[in-house]
């Protein structure tokens, strides 16, 4: 942490009370001593052993039980499970209230209010001459929701400890509804939400969002993933999900030396689904900034040789219609410069893309460029023009080609003046290659506990050149940019890139559907701002469904610090107009506020520039037309402000009449009401800027 966020967080600090040790609980005396209340009491986590003396927790909100009692344990490969016999033998108990800074974020300021428990569970075996054996579940219990966690304390033969199965249970009604993707699938995270009972689902990553029948809102998911394997929720009973640790291709789950702690089991829990947006949780459960000044990572918007090979106009491999050849570079650095994006991304210019690229990355070299690309002029053009060369690693999943020439490739990137990569892992799920010491090849996940350890390794080796990192086909967000502010974005879900190809395009509801599902884990570089929106001609599937004005909308609803304007610099041409908002709208947020909502309907955002007085609204539909009334109380009392409102014409459709909108000006103020009509896949951005009185 830097010495001024230091000085902040110290500052910041409003509280930090009340820290004592429970005297041990047993029987009857379980049931006070083995709870835990969130700050406001409406939240309740309560853990308990059974006669068996296996662990379960349970836990209510506002007085309506949303998992009922539920599995906790550990299984070791060659010591005794922590699953039974149990006994929880002491309670310790903390309080939180303090303010931390984001140094880029959705809001400057965030509030960590939570009431920690610690419950020491025991073997009491110790009697019978075996060795004693403990773990801990460490409990925060937020206004918000749950986190949850196993601390396995050092002990006796614990040095070299291999988990096979995590038992951890979330038991809930199989009738509520779920959005959810599959979880170890070939395409990893990139597949459509699926909105179904509960009790449908057989294998599902997190964040899994669910709206119990009362109309409560909880999303699962995990925190501060580092050296162990994801999860996937596995329904091994109607409503009851264990978390299903991916395991190495060995067949373990993790490796582990005690002490250490896993990752956080989190639930949110909110009255309604835009709750679940205006939650820090996942955040909070991170370690605070462990990069000191991190003013080098910035945020920003950038264009790309990139959607033109989407479209199959341009090839990524070598010929005669490669697309990163220097003048091209040069062309959209030109664009960049003038338009006022920070970045330009520069894919294929490295060789190794010819042939099947897809299936193995063995013959990337990451710093020898093909002969019609002059990576050090084209960075220089750059840095002339105020504007960085984005770099690329596209690993095609060959790990260890990658790691191999992880220093000299970030080397380079280094010495060229470049501050952010986008790395990429196109493989199958289950297909990143590993080849060990005696080189034999092993096929892992992209989010086992290998993978997990890989993605933040390069992280950290970036973070040691000031190079942020953008992940394509990455491990999912838990949140790790708290610590690693430079672990900027990543993908994993299915983007923009969709739209271009031989697949059904993204449905009108996808993007009504991410906020409220995969990005609550972090940002995600969906890469927005497609104006040709029919670029097989209007009659033909292949095309994004979408409006023009959703496309500027998401800038605003699909959070990222950098967001990219992903069409071809021609076509912006095509509405200067419109494109004059994805030229303004800022990726860096004092405050946000999602302001109305339903998962996989629609979603409003209202969100002020960090460090600026104005206000940017999204809001996006599904394939339904709807009307939205936007309260702006959100303003400042007693001030004017200039709205200027991009929406959809009164005849747009996106399959009809993509391209009708309407840019307008307003007065408004704290107290307009607005009534704003989105298009059937349509959408409106707006800026409200205060008027000079
Ligand atoms: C998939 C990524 O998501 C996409 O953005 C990239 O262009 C290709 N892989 C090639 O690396
Ligand atoms: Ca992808």
């Amino acid at each position: 942490m830097g010495e001024h966020d230091q000085k902040q967080q110290l500052s910041l600090v409003l509280l930090l009370v009340l820290s004592l040790t429970a005297a041990p609980a047993r029987g009857a005396d379980l049931a006070s001593d083995g709870t835990c209340f969130s700050p406001d009491r409406r939240i309740q986590y309560r853990i308990e052993t059974d006669a068996a003396g296996i662990p379960r927790y349970a836990v209510s909100f506002a007085g309506e039980e949303v998992i009922a009692s539920s599995r906790l344990g550990l299984l070791y490969a060659q010591h005794p499970g922590m699953d039974e016999g149990l006994t929880i033998e002491g309670t310790s108990r903390s309080s939180y209230d303090e303010i931390w800074e984001q140094p880029w974020g959705e809001r400057r300021r965030s509030r960590d209010n939570h009431n920690a428990c610690t419950f020491s569970l025991a073997d009491p075996a110790a009697g019978r001459g075996e060795p004693r054996r403990e773990l801990e579940i460490e409990v925060r219990a937020f206004n918000d929701g749950i986190g949850f966690r196993y601390n396995v304390p050092e002990q006796d033969g614990y040095d070299d400890l291999q988990i096979v199965e995590e038992l951890t249970e979330f038991s809930i009604d199989p009738n509520a509804t779920a959005w959810w993707i599959p979880g170890r699938g070939w395409n990893r995270y990139e597949f459509i939400h699926r909105e179904t009972a509960a009790g449908e689902v057989i294998l599902a990553h997190s964040p899994m969002t669910v709206r119990l029948e009362s109309g409560t809102h909880l999303s699962f998911h995990e925190a501060a993933l580092v050296d162990y394997p994801a999860y996937v929720l596995d329904q091994r009973r109607a409503g009851i999900f264990q978390t299903n640790l991916t395991p190495w291709s060995q067949g373990i789950q993790a490796y582990k030396s005690a002490p250490f702690s896993t990752p956080w089991r989190t639930i949110q829990i909110t009255p309604d689904a835009i709750g679940l947006l205006n939650s820090d949780l996942i955040l909070n459960l991170n370690e605070p900034n462990a990069l000191g000044d991190v003013a080098w990572v910035e945020p920003g918007k950038y264009v790309g040789i990139w959607w033109t090979m989407h479209l199959g106009e341009s090839t990524w491999g070598s010929g005669p219609t490669h697309g990163a050849t220097t003048d091209e570079a040069k062309r959209y650095i030109e664009f960049a410069s003038e338009n006022g994006f920070s970045g330009v991304l520069v894919e294929g210019w490295n060789i190794g893309w010819d042939g099947d690229w897809f299936a193995s990355g063995a013959g990337f070299s990451f710093t020898e460029a093909y002969p019609d690309f002059d990576i050090e002029d084209v960075a220089a053009y750059a840095l002339e023009r105020g504007v960085r060369l984005v770099g690329h690693h596209e690993t095609s999943g060959h790990i260890t080609n990658y790691e191999r020439q992880l220093d000299d490739a970030f080397d380079l990137y280094e010495s060229l003046g470049v501050r952010q990569v986008k790395t990429g892992y196109v493989a199958d799920g289950g297909r990143l290659e590993r080849v060990d010491e005696d080189g034999v090849r092993h096929f892992e996940w992209h989010d086992g506990q290998f993978a997990v350890n890989h993605y933040l390794r390069v992280t950290v080796e970036a973070a040691e050149r000031q190079i942020s990192i953008n992940t394509h086909e990455p491990i999912k967000a838990t949140g790790l940019r708290r610590t690693y502010p430079n672990w900027i974005t990543r993908e994993g879900a299915r983007g923009q890139e969709f739209n271009a190809w031989w697949d059904p395009p993204n449905p009108p509801n996808h993007t009504a559907t991410l906020p409220y599902t995969r990005l609550l884990g972090g940002p995600m570089d969906f890469t927005p701002g497609i104006f040709d929106l029919t670029f097989q001609g209007d009659d033909s599937p292949q095309r994004v469904q979408s409006t023009l004005m959703k496309q500027l909308a998401l800038y605003v609803t699909m959070y990222s610090p950098i967001q990219m304007a992903a069409d071809l610099p021609e076509n912006y041409g095509l509405y200067p107009d419109a494109f004059q908002f994805i030229k303004d709208v800022p990726t860096d947020w004092e405050e946000s506020i999602a302001v109305a909502g339903e998962v996989g309907d629609y979603v409003v955002y209202a969100r002020q520039e960090r460090g600026g007085e104005d206000w940017y609204v999204g809001a996006v539909t599904n394939e339904d037309a709807r009307p939205v009334t936007l309260n702006l109380d959100f303003l400042d009392d007693g001030r004017g402000y200039t709205a200027t409102i991009y929406r959809d014409g009164d005849d747009a459709d996106w399959q009809t009449n993509p391209y009708d909108y309407v840019i307008e000006t307003q007065s408004v103020d704290k107290n307009t009401q607005y009534e704003l009509t989105l298009a059937a896949g349509g959408g409106a951005a707006i800026r409200i800027s205060p008027n000079n009185e």
